[in-house]
């Protein structure tokens, strides 16, 4: 069956990014012209996906405001005749269909993903967390990579990268039974486990395309690390069940849900932005000596 849709959590707090997030969800904010959150909606859309299902916490309307028409904004464009950004703003609401659903308490990335249960219904589909930027200019986007690894092999597939061994304990771990080219098949996942106890350095990424029978085995998930609902601890007890892979996308992560990670994505959008010639030169002419 084809995915179609994708499942966007945004309702966390996003406390490591106070106090810029205090009134704003940290999927509006900005690298360098566009809310973290619209990179994640335009690398689903160049997927093939159709639906975009976006959880957000009750009483944050920023992102459903950023994803609906704006007439008044629209109008004193047009006004001005600066038709190029007309069409950018435009086209911002026409991403194909984008739903809405609430999660009342934040009880983990597991529980804002069963929020969207009855919108995806009984067929496979995509995750994206966007604050997992992914950048791959020259190649497929990360989540297209994602699908025909699923189309090819069947069951969940989830995007996969090697980290530094003391990071382990910010990442769901993989223990590997078996790799083959970019796939992986996994014996067993693991969500933040110490720098000892990690089984490799193999860390999941904010991408997953997963089957529906995940719902029911996140209704009758408990509490896990840090006493959330966990995805990684559904996906673990899918294994066993139903063909579970890692893939090794291509591609370049940024954690921009964290200061330095948000720093490290704004630079290399810019390189590839219209400003990327001035820009290089900016960061040329800088003195970068100790
Ligand atoms: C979540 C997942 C974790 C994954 C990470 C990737 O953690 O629970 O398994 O490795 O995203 O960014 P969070 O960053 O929400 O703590």
């Amino acid at each position: 069956m084809r995915v179609r849709k994708a499942v966007l959590p945004a309702a966390g707090f996003g406390t490591r990014f106070l106090p810029a997030t205090k009134a704003i969800p940290k999927e509006m904010m900005p690298l360098v012209d566009r809310p973290i959150i619209q990179y994640a909606v335009e690398e689903a859309a160049a997927s093939g996906i159709e639906q975009i299902i976006i959880v957000i916490a009750t009483g944050r309307s920023a992102i459903e405001d950023h994803f609906d028409s704006n007439a008044s904004l629209e109008r004193w464009l047009e006004e001005r005749g600066d038709i190029d950004m007309l069409r950018t703003i435009r086209r911002i609401s026409e991403f194909g269909t984008v739903a809405f659903v609430h999660q009342r308490e934040q009880l983990g990335l597991g529980h804002a993903v069963l929020m969207a249960k009855d919108l995806v219904g009984d067929e496979p589909f995509a995750v994206i967390l966007s604050d997992d930027v992914m950048l791959n200019p020259s190649g497929e986007p990360v989540t297209r990579q994602l699908i025909d690894a699923h189309v090819t092999h069947r069951g969940s597939v989830i995007a996969v990268q090697r980290v530094d061994r003391q990071d382990v304990t910010r990442y769901g771990i993989l223990d590997p039974l078996h790799e083959e080219g970019r796939l992986v098949e996994i014996r067993n996942l693991v969500e933040k486990p110490s720098v000892e106890d990690a089984p490799s350095d193999l860390a999941v990424l904010g991408r997953y395309v997963l089957t529906p029978k995940i719902f029911d085995v996140l209704e009758q998930t408990s509490r896990g690390a840090g006493g959330e609902i966990q995805l990684t601890d559904a996906i673990r007890t899918l294994i066993g069940e139903q063909p579970v892979f890692g893939y090794q996308f291509e591609g370049t992560r940024h954690d921009a849900g964290t200061r330095l990670g948000w720093l490290k994505a704004n630079v290399a959008v810019a390189l590839e932005s219209e400003d990327a010639d001035e820009f290089r030169a900016y960061i040329r002419g800088l003195d970068l000596r100790d």
